[in-house]
């Protein structure tokens, strides 16, 4: 089964006896004792099932399990982990997960953020008790890139699991498990839902083993699991993933190079244009470039907050992946401890016309 084919009819499972072409959503959370049958929909839905078994076609991998959020799924990983453990993360990891570790797993794990642009970083920050090594790749909000196939094996033949948020590219580009990751990562919320309005997470593996169950027990046990309208609304929503990607990455693309070419734009990132530190790394490891960019205005974050208030189909809000473009001075969000440059802005470019999104562009910074 071809990608498109698959995101529409993989997460089909008709229980019905009257055989709707869609499935309905289960909001019973409680089922009669049958063999086959779930027990309880804190650790199983019909419509968790269904959300679960296309991620895993999409993923190619064994299993799936759903959160409530990205956050939460992420954080299913490090739960999953024996206290003491070390773990290895990019230096500009997402900063919701950066914070999970600072914060959250204090005193619990260890973490060395690094730059694992480079992957002689990683070798040099391995220990006797490292046991994970995280990737994110393109990376939000700058747009690094990371060798999945290489860091994934030095990190293998140190006996460490490596996990890849997948986030930014979705399985539509990149398959981590493919290139060796033996864990991805995903915020739903983002590309997978697509229309701002469902929060969601997932981790998909590539085998069912020991640290799997685990993770399964996480999110089972401690039940930060999603609802069956959430569920549905996913799963919907994934049948059109392919198209959108496309659209959203032609889109970027477009929209890289005429940045690229504006007098009031610094620098741009997006891994598609040739110039990209990591241009060829992302060449091999993804069939396209994804929808999301950033850009260095020139000036300062007083000039980059009156470009962003003159636009018009670029809403000013934080998150991605949504059919409508979305902006953000990133460092604003961040926070004062942000290593994100203050000029920088972050683009979640969206399936409007490009006609009107250029135009857009064009008054907002004649304007300024
Ligand atoms: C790359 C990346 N990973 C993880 C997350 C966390 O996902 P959520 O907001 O669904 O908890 C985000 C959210 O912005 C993200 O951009």
């Amino acid at each position: 089964m071809k990608f498109e084919t698959l995101a529409i009819h993989g997460g089909n499972i008709i229980s019905d006896e009257k055989q709707p072409v869609v499935q309905p959503i289960t909001l019973s959370t409680t089922f009669h004792h049958k063999e086959g049958s779930p027990t309880y929909s804190r650790a199983a839905n019909p419509n968790r099932d269904a959300l679960e078994q296309v991620l895993a076609k999409m993923e190619r991998g064994k299993a799936a399990a759903a959160f409530s959020s990205g956050n939460a799924a992420g954080m299913a990983v490090f739960q999953s982990l024996q206290a003491g453990s070390h773990i290895i993360a990019p230096n500009d990891m997402y900063h919701g997960m950066r914070k999970q570790l600072e914060e959250i797993f204090d005193g619990i794990l260890e973490v060395s953020f690094v730059d694992l642009t480079e992957t002689e970083n990683l070798k040099r920050a391995i220990k006797p008790q490292t046991k994970l090594l995280w990737i994110e790749t393109p990376s939000n909000p700058l747009l690094k890139i990371s060798d999945i196939k290489v860091l994934s094996s030095i990190a293998q033949s140190h006996g460490m699991k490596v996990v890849c948020d997948n986030t930014f590219a979705t399985p539509v580009f990149q398959n981590p498990l493919a290139l060796g990751a033996d864990l991805v990562m995903h915020s739903a919320t983002k590309y997978f839902g697509g229309h701002s309005d469902i929060l969601g997470g997932a981790l998909i593996t590539k085998e069912e083993d020991s640290f799997w169950q685990r993770i399964k027990n996480v999110q089972i046990t401690g039940g930060a699991v999603p609802s069956p309208f959430d569920c549905y609304y996913l799963t919907r929503s994934i049948k059109t993933l392919p198209y959108r990607m496309k659209g959203h990455a032609a889109h970027a693309g477009q929209i890289a190079s005429y940045l690229t070419q504006h007098p009031k734009v610094e620098a741009v990132y997006y891994p598609g244009l040739k110039d990209h530190p990591g241009h060829e790394i992302a060449a091999q490891q993804m069939s396209g470039f994804g929808g999301m960019l950033s850009f260095l205005i020139k000036g300062d974050a007083y000039d980059a907050d009156r470009f962003i208030s003159r636009l018009q189909y670029f809403a000013n809000a934080t998150s991605l992946g949504g059919v409508e473009s979305l902006i953000e001075r990133r460092a604003g969000v961040e926070g004062p401890d942000t290593k994100t440059p203050q000029n920088l802005i972050r683009v979640s470019v969206g399936l409007e016309h490009l006609d009107d999104l250029f135009g857009d562009l064009d008054q907002a910074f004649e304007a300024i």
